[in-house]
């Protein structure tokens, strides 16, 4: 199983758009059995798939060890598509990971669920302490959405800088500018400045996936925003072939 997280200590910059949308490219494009983990408090995934508040005050339970992730698991509507729901009590949950003093827990959970899943996606919450520290060291690829500034090559040096920082075999970092604007002259600089960077529209289908509650593709498969998010996956799947094809074989 391939551990994809989304992460950015920035708030609003696309996470959780892209968290959705990828996991629904992952099951329904590439036919992968994909669970979406919802890290963050606020359940913004679930309330992407109209999933939310299924189950009350529970998320920390997994995490404490008290029940296994399949009694707290959702099916989607789509098939191959099963949510791992966050809700209020993760609000506590850097605290409590520290309590527990297990620096990799997030990863034996995840190492839990390897059997029934082939694609992990993490929505992580906008934070940069020992709950990111953990996702870094779960993950196989870290996705990085960036608001299209010249201080995004900043922004992304400063998040792989502190991955590095949080584990000794860092997992490969992909930066994604996550909503371009073409009319704005700042914008296109930052496209030119990082011409290889993936890239995603700011537009209105990407908004609408929150207003409709249902991934781009099922409502507008074939406008710019679902063809991008359709290639970014593709591209995420390349990556995630390279690191398989690097990594040691058993025995
Ligand atoms: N490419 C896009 N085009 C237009 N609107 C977008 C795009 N990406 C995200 N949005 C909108 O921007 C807002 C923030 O997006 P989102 O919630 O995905 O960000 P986030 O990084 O997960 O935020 P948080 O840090 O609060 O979890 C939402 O209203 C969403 O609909
Ligand atoms: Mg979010």
């Amino acid at each position: 199983m391939a551990v994809v997280a989304i992460y950015s200590p920035k708030g609003g910059v696309g996470k959780t758009t892209i968290a959705t949308n990828l996991a629904w490219c992952s099951a329904q494009l590439s036919s992968h059995r994909t669970l979406l983990w919802d890290l963050d408090p606020t359940d913004g995934a679930g309330f992407m798939f109209a999933l939310e508040g299924q189950r009350k005050r529970q998320a920390r339970s997994l995490f404490a060890g008290d029940i296994p992730a399949s009694a707290l698991i959702c099916p989607s509507s789509y098939a191959g598509l099963d949510l791992l729901p966050s809700d209020a009590s993760l609000r506590e949950l850097d605290s409590m990971l520290l309590r527990l003093g297990q620096r990799n827990r997030i990863a034996t959970l995840g190492r839990q669920l390897e059997r029934s899943y082939d694609r992990l996606i993490l929505d992580c919450p906008p934070v940069l302490n020992e709950l990111s520290g953990q996702i870094m060291r779960a993950a196989t690829v870290v996705i990085v959405p960036l608001p299209p500034s010249p201080l995004s090559a900043r922004a992304f040096d400063y998040v792989a800088e502190e991955i590095r920082r949080q584990t000794r075999r860092p997992p490969p970092i992909l930066p994604l500018y996550s909503m371009i604007d073409r009319r704005r002259s700042l914008h296109l600089e930052a496209l030119a400045a990082n011409p290889d960077w993936p890239m995603i529209p700011l537009v209105s289908s990407l908004e609408q996936c929150a207003v409709q509650r249902r991934p781009v593709g099922t409502f507008a498969p074939r406008t710019p925003a679902a063809l991008a998010l359709s290639r970014l996956w593709q591209g995420i799947e390349r990556k995630l072939a390279q690191v398989a094809a690097a990594a040691p074989t058993p025995g």
